[in-house]
């Protein structure tokens, strides 16, 4: 665990390479999830899953477990290599904000994954309901973090955007 005096001045190029490639397979996960529902509706429904269907549903697989193992890289690297500190020129209100989205962003990064593969590995009806409604919830979380990220960059100008894409020590 890394102390609160001895954190990095900015995140590592591993860090900045999950955080962009977890978002862009959750981008994928949002836009390409129709082969995924029509298997899943034939398996509640006990039918035949359509063949055209599965080339999209194992897509949908591989970016989510990609997502849960990747979320585990991240999670081990923020406790051992830890984060840089929110920037001091931001006020309190708006950085226990961006820490309370951040956790939440944590968890769901392992909770959607994990509800998904309940529901398709084990064929439990109620799984796939707590998957569909975690992903409204991950929707809307990301939507609030980008704002933030935005109003931190362009409004507060502290600079955070900047980097969560230039590494630093
Ligand atoms: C971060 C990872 C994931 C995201 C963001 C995600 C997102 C989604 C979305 C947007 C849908 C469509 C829901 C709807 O509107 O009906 C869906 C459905 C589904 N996903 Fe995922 N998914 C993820 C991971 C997984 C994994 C790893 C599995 C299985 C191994 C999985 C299995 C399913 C199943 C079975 C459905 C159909 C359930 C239903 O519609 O009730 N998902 N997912
Ligand atoms: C789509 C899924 C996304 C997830 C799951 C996600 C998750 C996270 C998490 C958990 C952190 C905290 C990192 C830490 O300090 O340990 C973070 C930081 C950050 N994210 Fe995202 N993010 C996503 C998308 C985006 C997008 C699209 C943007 C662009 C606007 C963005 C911008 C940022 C920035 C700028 C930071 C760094 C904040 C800082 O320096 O303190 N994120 N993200």
């Amino acid at each position: 665990m890394v102390s609160a005096t001895d954190r990095p001045s900015g995140y590592s190029p591993t860090q900045i390479t999950l955080h962009w490639i977890i978002a862009a397979l959750i981008v994928v996960q949002f836009v390409a999830h129709d082969g995924m529902e029509h298997a899943w509706d034939a398996f509640e429904d006990g039918a035949a899953v359509a063949a055209g269907d599965m080339p999209m549903a194992y897509l949908h697989i591989a970016c989510g477990l990609a997502v849960l193992v990747l979320a585990i890289a991240r999670v081990w690297l923020r406790l051992t290599r830890g984060a840089p500190p929110l920037p001091a020129n931001e006020s309190a209100v708006v950085r226990i904000a961006a820490h309370g989205v951040h956790g939440v962003l944590y968890l769901l990064i392992f909770l959607v994954p994990l509800s998904g593969a309940a529901a398709w590995f084990l064929g439990l009806g109620p799984a796939g309901e707590v998957h569909q409604a975690l992903k409204t919830v991950l929707l809307l979380v990301v939507a609030v973090h980008v704002l933030g990220a935005l109003v931190q960059q362009f409004v507060f100008k502290s600079g955070v955007l900047t980097r969560m894409f230039r590494p630093a020590a």
